[in-house]
């Protein structure tokens, strides 16, 4: 029997949860924001609480008495479970506060890089009050430019010139608006390519990659709209990206186990988890935009049901360090994922409007998100609802279940029809080609 802590509440964590409970062994506890209901049907128990209440997690832990716990998204991280349930005794995948800074201190990775020497940074500076007056000069000598708070800001504090703001003044003034409200703001020379999110799983020594997926910021079809937390993404079934060579994966996982070995260097501490490297192809080779401390969302839901080798022995190796002596296996299977999201997301949304889930296509896997069941209905809050997932041999086959999916799901929900189509592919792979030519 393996008893599993799950703090979470996400379609992350519904489908670490399913993957999991793959195990017939396992048992699931989970500790929750909202009452997610693809969740709490898999948990023997549940609780719901945030992700600071200590107290609550702590009580919570000594009741159930996990043997380990899963730490899914980046507040909990940041808040410091990871370091509570050591203190009990209970060991997490998950970093702890101090190793999360991977995430939630860009300043802290960028300086990591830069002192052991890793290729893959941009050109950055960091400034904080006291030395703000450089920073004109340093965003001069940017042809553009992007600006990014030195912080957790839930995905919405970076800023990148011609995306949105225009002018160089403007960069100034919103990197004194971001002094306001954080220690330091890191201003770095924008980069141009294709992103892709290369999802690695560590012990600390080991480092493992999961296949490359890539996801969709932009709320609107054609990349269109606001920024979100990521409107569906998707993975193919040679564990590459159409516009991504074997070469751009090895370079990101290069990247990746030497910056786990710099971490351990610079803190005496292993890092245990996942390391979620965003990553760009440009011109000048892979570079690397940001790291998260957990596995992504969408992205989890690309991987974890592709995974053969049992992700309760992943877990326990990753804790016990033995991940070296594991071979970690997924299916050469192609797959998408359609975020529903409310009418008038991410600036506006509609509150609380009922979801009626109807028949899921055969293939397809559906995980709540952002929902709340209550009594009998399924209400959406503000924030991503529910999301699609395709699994198949090819990308064209995935596309079309997962879009089957969506049209399973009524209410005041929309979706990006685009993710995972012939057409958007072919755009993303004729950009790459026009960067490569620059
Ligand atoms: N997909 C973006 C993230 O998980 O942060």
């Amino acid at each position: 029997m393996a008893k599993i802590l799950l703090i979470g509440n996400g379609a992350r964590e519904n489908v670490i949860a399913e993957t999991l409970k793959k195990n017939n062994e396992t048992v699931l506890y989970s500790y929750l924001k909202a009452k997610n209901p693809g969740i709490v049907s898999l948990s023997k128990e549940f609780e719901i609480g945030n992700y600071n209440d200590l107290q609550k997690i702590k009580h919570f832990a000594q009741k159930t008495k996990p043997d380990f716990a899963v730490i899914g998204p980046e507040d909990p991280l940041n808040s410091g479970v990871v370091d509570l349930l050591n203190e009990l005794g209970i060991a997490s995948v998950g970093p702890t506060k101090n190793l999360a800074r991977l995430e939630t201190s860009k300043s802290f990775t960028r300086n990591l890089l830069r002192k052991y020497k890793i290729e893959g940074n941009p050109k950055f500076e960091i400034f904080n009050k006291n030395n703000i007056e450089d920073a004109k000069k340093f965003i001069d000598e940017l042809e553009q430019c992007v600006i990014k708070p030195d912080g957790l800001t839930g995905g919405k504090g970076v800023k990148v010139q011609g995306d949105h703001f225009n002018t160089k003044k403007e960069a100034l003034n919103y990197c004194n608006e971001v002094l306001q409200t954080h220690p330091a703001v890191i201003v770095e020379e924008k980069l141009e390519g294709e992103e892709f999110s290369l999802q690695c799983l560590t012990d600390g020594k080991s480092v493992i990659a999961t296949p490359p997926v890539q996801d969709h910021k932009r709320a609107f079809v054609g990349d269109k709209g606001p920024n979100t937390g990521g409107m569906g993404s998707y993975s193919c079934e040679n564990h590459l990206l159409p516009f991504l060579t074997k070469k751009d994966v090895e370079d990101g996982l290069k990247i990746t186990q030497k910056v786990a070995e710099a971490i351990h260097k610079e803190t005496g501490q292993y890092y245990k988890g996942i390391m979620y490297a965003g990553l760009i192809v440009t011109k000048n080779g892979v570079k690397l935009l940001e790291y998260n401390a957990r596995f992504g969302d969408p992205e989890a839901m690309n991987v974890l049901p592709l995974m053969e080798t049992g992700f309760v022995d992943v877990c326990k190796a990753i804790i016990s360090q033995q991940l070296h002596k594991i071979k970690i296996k997924f299916q050469k299977k192609a797959t998408v994922c359609k975020y529903l999201v409310p009418q008038g997301y991410p600036d506006n949304p509609l509150k609380n409007k009922k979801i009626i889930v109807g028949k899921i296509p055969k293939n397809a896997k559906m995980y709540y998100a952002s929902v709340e069941q209550k009594e009998n209905d399924l209400y959406a809050t503000t924030s991503r609802a529910i999301a699609c997932l395709g699994i198949a041999d090819n990308l064209e086959k995935a596309e079309k279940i997962a879009e089957e999916t969506t049209k399973s799901i009524k209410g005041k929900l929309f979706h990006r029809e685009d993710i995972g189509t012939k057409q958007l592919i072919e755009k993303r792979v004729m950009h790459m080609k026009e960067i490569l030519k620059k």
